[in-house]
């Protein structure tokens, strides 16, 4: 930790202590309380959904939610979406750097030769209903794989936790895929290897049975770049997870299962859903954008603005900047008119007009265009959240390698306990 000569002091009945502060690289500060129960005997702190507590330093992703800044290792989000491709964000994500040419290719090789997965899990797939959520299955399937691959990775090891990230990352596409071919009816198959990462996972999603598929560079373009976006967003929900899953020395496999699950939630990943479902329910019922925005205010009403707010932004989430652009490109260029565009623009200018959305900061966040561009890719939106954790796996890969080679303890809370007090057992008869 780069500690300050900074400290922050604390007085409880009259007893100061002091507690230094650390500084990170973008000069943000945080006071250490490491010691502090034990030189308080036994005061906590409390923080409910962890809105002021740093449960890590982490080197990987930066964020300034004020500012609306977003960076993987240093490299702004904009230039990545722009110049980088989803294997090359994974590997800076997961590595560090760049790769070079070389290393990027090896890479994909060594994806490549990971990219099948063992025919039983085929049967897996069976036991579940057809009308299964795809996350429900993906989450199963990513914890399945554990035991076709049971030896335990040694953290310690380079070669074989690059062998584990590749094996993951490799097969989660096609167990991707196959979740939602399950539910499509569609024989599960395997892709080709000659194609890139992502276009590849588009021909295992979509390729008929009696027919070719042909790769679309707008469809692939775009789908790449949506994966970037999500690709890292440090400390989140299914991240933290992630980390503290794998923090009791679980293994990655399993944890990323646990991150899925994590992210499936509405105000999570799976707001991308919400989102279509909420412009939807807007068209079908006329329109009228008015209505729903005062259900979102009202306070006796549990309806919120999906895809609008956002924890740690406060102003534009640049990833809500950049999709909204891509989202009216992509629609050019695909030829496709959907009415819920205009709905959500509509929806956007009224909330950054009102004034309890501009009172509580409430911006327009990564979620709320994702799912337009997502549909217009013929993606159903059952499988926006599932499309949210491809593009996230690179991340939870990353922060779970961190957590592990940092050594970092076992993630274990404490609580403020308000239950009852000790009572005397009453017998059955007497209760
Ligand atoms: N619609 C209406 N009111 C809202 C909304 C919304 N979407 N979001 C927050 N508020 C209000 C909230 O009612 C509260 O008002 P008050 O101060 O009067 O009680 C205030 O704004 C602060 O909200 P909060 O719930 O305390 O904020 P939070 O940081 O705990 O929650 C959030 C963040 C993302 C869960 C929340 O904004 C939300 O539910 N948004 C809708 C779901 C959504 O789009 N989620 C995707 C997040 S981005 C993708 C990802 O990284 O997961």
């Amino acid at each position: 930790m780069n500690y300050m000569s900074r400290t922050a002091s604390l007085e409880i009945d009259g007893k100061k202590y002091e507690f230094p502060l650390v500084k990170g690289t973008e000069n943000e500060y945080a006071i250490d309380i490491k010691t502090l129960r034990g030189v308080t005997n036994g005061i906590t702190t409390i923080d409910p959904g962890y809105k002021n507590t740093g449960s890590c330093e982490s080197a990987i992703t930066f964020l300034n939610g004020e500012e609306g800044v977003l960076r993987y290792r240093g490299y702004a989000i904009e230039d990545l979406a722009e110049k980088a491709d989803f294997l090359e964000v994974a590997y800076l994500l997961i590595f560090g750097e760049l790769p070079t040419k070389e290393e990027l290719e090896k890479f994909h090789t060594d994806i490549k030769a990971q990219s099948h997965v063992d025919e039983d899990v085929k049967k897996i797939i069976d036991g579940f209903p057809k009308s299964a959520h795809p996350m429900g299955v993906l989450s199963s399937l990513t914890s399945a794989l554990v035991a076709f691959n049971p030896s335990s990775v040694n953290v310690d090891s380079e070669e074989e936790m690059y062998n584990a990230i590749c094996r993951i990352l490799g097969k989660f596409p096609v167990l991707t895929a196959w979740a939602y071919r399950k539910r499509a009816g569609l024989p599960l198959d395997y892709g080709d290897d000659s194609l890139g990462y992502v276009d590849n996972f588009l021909k295992m999603m979509f390729k008929k049975p009696s027919g070719e598929y042909t790769s679309n560079k707008v469809i692939v373009d775009a789908l790449d770049k949506l994966l970037i976006l999500h690709a890292d967003h440090e400390q989140n929900c299914s991240t933290s997870t992630v980390r503290i899953v794998g923090s009791s020395q679980a293994g990655l496999f399993v944890s990323i299962s646990a991150g899925i699950n994590a992210l499936w939630g509405p105000l999570h990943g799976g707001a991308n859903q919400a989102v279509i479902e909420m412009l939807e329910a807007i068209k079908e019922d006329g329109g009228d954008t008015k209505k729903f925005m005062a259900k979102a205010k009202d306070k006796s009403d549990p309806f919120r603005l999906m895809g609008f707010g956002h924890r740690v932004y406060k102003n534009f989430d640049p990833r809500a900047k950049i999709i909204k652009k891509s989202a009216d490109a992509v629609l050019e260029d695909l030829g496709v008119d959907d009415p819920v565009l205009d709905i959500a623009k509509g929806l956007e200018k009224e909330a950054l007009e009102d004034q309890y959305f501009v009172d509580r900061r409430l911006y327009p966040n990564v979620d709320f265009y994702s799912g337009i561009i997502y549909r217009s890719l013929g993606i159903p939106v059952e499988m926006f959240t599932p499309m949210f954790a491809l593009g996230r796996l690179p991340g939870w890969i990353a922060q779970w390698r961190e957590m592990r080679l940092r050594k970092e303890p076992i993630g274990r809370p404490r609580q403020v306990y308000i239950g009852e007090t000790y009572r005397e057992f009453k017998p059955i008869g007497k209760r």
